[in-house]
């Protein structure tokens, strides 16, 4: 019996890490693409940044900053908004996909 709650709980334990696991991909498709493209250039409302061939440090440190202002130029009031509505686990993965671009 205890056998079976072992495995029980560690199908559960996996089950939920997958269900929390983030898709940088589809996070950069769905809230950024809009204005960062594909990352090569971004469009006026993206600020003209190019986001490709920063390191995953990078961006993950400038998303940082949006959040607590120690970031930014003269848009930086559209990131910051853009920053703070992504979750901790959405901010790593994210970060990790435009550094693999
Ligand atoms: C509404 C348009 C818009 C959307 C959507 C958007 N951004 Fe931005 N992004 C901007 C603008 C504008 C800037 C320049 C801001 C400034 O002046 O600091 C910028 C700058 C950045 C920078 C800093 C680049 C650099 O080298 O200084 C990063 C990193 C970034 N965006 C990542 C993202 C990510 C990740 C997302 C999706 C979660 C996203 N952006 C969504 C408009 C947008």
């Amino acid at each position: 019996m205890k056998k079976v709650f072992a495995i029980l709980t560690i199908i559960l334990c996996f089950g939920v890490t997958a269900a929390f696991a983030v898709d940088g991909g589809e996070v950069y498709q769905k809230r950024c693409a809009k204005c960062h493209r594909d990352g090569s250039e971004s469009s006026k409302a993206g600020g003209d940044v190019v986001l490709k061939g920063q390191s995953a440090q990078e961006i993950e440190m400038k998303l940082t900053g949006y959040v607590d202002g120690t970031y930014g130029g003269a848009k930086k009031k559209v990131m910051e908004r853009m920053a703070k509505g992504l979750s901790g686990d959405e901010l790593k993965a994210v970060s990790a996909y435009i550094g693999s671009l």
